[in-house]
């Protein structure tokens, strides 16, 4: 976390950084720590030095004091503070402290002043050994003949010196360096800037083909090739990107082989499955053909024979009625009578076989009146459920193809539900949709419902309607639960398909 700042940092603020902090912080450590040495340095070394000037002026001022004469004098301090900018003011005074001569400033008020005042002593023959005119002169200045003893001041020297004005000339020597120094750092810093720019450029092309590459393109060109350490990444780069090419390659040729084997697979499936359904769809057609066949047989040919027997059959009865009232004649009335009852029952039975081989209403009254015929037979043979049938009136006549199948689906669906369903209630209904040019049928019941997911092994009457709706290009859908029962839902296409 704290240096969070400097991780978000890119190439150009670090190396800028690296160019000018260090440098910056050595510059500012040595130039104060230069700067507050000599000041103390500089301190001593004036005091030193005020000593030594006040003693050496207290020494050669002797002979102006004494004589009064303070112009060479003057001259001479004028040159001392013209040579040392550390002396802020010399005066010479007389043992009374008058003013004799001074130079510079005497009413400074700097601080860091240091006074060195020494005193002027009187040393024999330190007298005016000659008078204005230039002849010879033993006496004192007027009043000042009783000090002039040997050893007594005749004067004062005070030298004022401060340490500024020298740490002034340092400090702007120090902002002189700095000067220098900041215009190092702007030129360094420059550099560092053009420096992280050679960086950035062949490291911003490098990313852009990276950034290239996870999008999935891979054709990385670099045209600024580098040397060293960048020029490996951009060679490791190029290379790397070819080979991931050269996988992708390999790997999308091997989806494409995959893909066409699994299509020609599924085209095969296809082609199988629509092969399977033109024969089942055949079959169902010879099917029926055949059941019609072998109906109009038993109708045309069995039944006509089995009218003719019975007739005959009762023909005998009557001629043996004729014959009077002997035993023979009882029997051969009797055994007419038993053939012409048992004909009956075969005429009946052949009547059944041939209403379910193929039930006569459908080719006259087509499948709404097959229909009708087959949910009244239905009622009466079980009572226990209401069967409802519900279709327009004007229901449109379909091919014998769709007629047939939609028959045998219903006809399957009804005898689930009395075989299986134990319902209290089925229905059917035809519903007629011109303008989507196909036919809804649905069967439903009350019952028990079943489990439609299951895989059933040992009826094929589910699949059987499965198979004769999809034959004809139509849907099934079914749908059962164990409290509301089961609805069977067939959609059938009336034209095309
Ligand atoms: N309407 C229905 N109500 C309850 N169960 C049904 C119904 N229709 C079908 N089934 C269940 O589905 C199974 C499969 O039916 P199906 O394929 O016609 O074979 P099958 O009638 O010969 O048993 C039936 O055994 C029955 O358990
Ligand atoms: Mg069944």
């Amino acid at each position: 976390m704290k240096f969070a700042l400097f991780k978000s940092w890119g190439i150009r603020e670090r190396l800028v950084s690296i160019a000018v902090v260090p440098a910056t912080i050595m510059f500012v450590v040595v130039s104060l720590s230069l700067y507050f040495a000599s000041r103390d340095e500089i301190r001593s070394d004036i005091s030193e030095r005020g000593n030594i000037l006040a003693a050496a002026l207290a020494e050669s001022s002797r002979y102006a004091v004494v004589s009064g004469n303070t112009t060479p004098l003057n001259q001479t301090l004028h040159g001392l503070l013209a040579i040392d900018r550390s002396i802020i003011s010399l005066q010479i005074t007389d043992a009374q402290r008058t003013m004799l001569t001074s130079v510079g400033d005497n009413q400074t008020e700097l601080a860091e002043i240091q006074v060195f005042e020494r005193p002027i002593r009187a040393q024999i023959p330190d007298v005016d050994v000659f008078d204005k005119t230039g002849g010879p002169h033993i006496a004192a200045p007027a009043g000042q003949s009783a000090s002039f003893k040997d050893g007594n001041a005749v004067g004062y020297v005070r030298v004022v010196m401060s340490a500024l004005p020298v740490l002034e000339a340092k400090r702007q020597r120090v902002y002189a360096g700095l000067t220098i120094v900041l215009l190092a750092l702007v030129v360094s810093g420059i550099a560092g800037l053009i420096l992280a720019r050679r960086l950035r450029d062949p490291l911003n092309s490098v990313m852009t083909s990276l950034r290239g590459i996870r999008e999935g393109n891979y054709d990385v060109r670099l045209d600024d090739h580098q040397r060293g350490e960048l020029g490996e990444l951009q060679s490791t780069i190029v290379a790397m990107a070819k080979s991931l090419s050269q996988s992708r390659q390999e790997l999308e040729s091997q989806v494409e082989a995959r893909t066409s084997a699994l299509q020609n697979a599924i085209e095969l499936a296809n082609q199988a499955d629509e092969e399977r359904r033109r024969l089942i769809a055949r079959s169902n057609v010879v099917v029926e053909e055949e059941r019609r066949r072998i109906a109009l047989e038993i109708h045309d040919h069995l039944n006509a024979a089995l009218l003719f027997v019975r007739l005959e059959s009762q023909r005998m009865g009557r001629l043996a009625a004729l014959l009077g009232s002997n035993a023979d004649a009882k029997e051969i009335e009797s055994v007419a009578d038993r053939i012409s009852a048992t004909t009956a029952d075969l005429y009946d039975a052949a009547r059944t076989i041939t209403k379910k081989l193929r039930p006569e209403q459908i080719d006259t009254l087509g499948l709404k009146g097959a229909l009708e015929e087959m949910l009244r037979n239905y009622r009466s043979a079980h009572p226990q459920c209401r069967f409802d049938f519900r279709a327009p009136t004007k229901f449109p006549k379909l091919t014998a193809e769709l007629t047939i199948t939609a028959y045998r689906v219903i006809q399957e669906a009804l005898s689930n539900i009395v075989k299986h369903a134990d319902a209290s209630m089925a229905a059917v209904t035809l519903l007629a949709k011109p303008s989507q040019n196909d036919i809804s049928i649905t069967i439903e019941d009350d019952g028990s419902g079943f489990n439609v997911k299951k895989r059933v092994t040992a009826g094929i009457g589910l699949i059987g309607m499965r198979e004769r709706v999809a034959a004809v290009g139509g849907s099934i859908k079914i749908v059962s639960d164990p409290n509301t029962g089961t609805k069977i839902t067939i959609e059938l296409p009336t034209k095309g398909g």
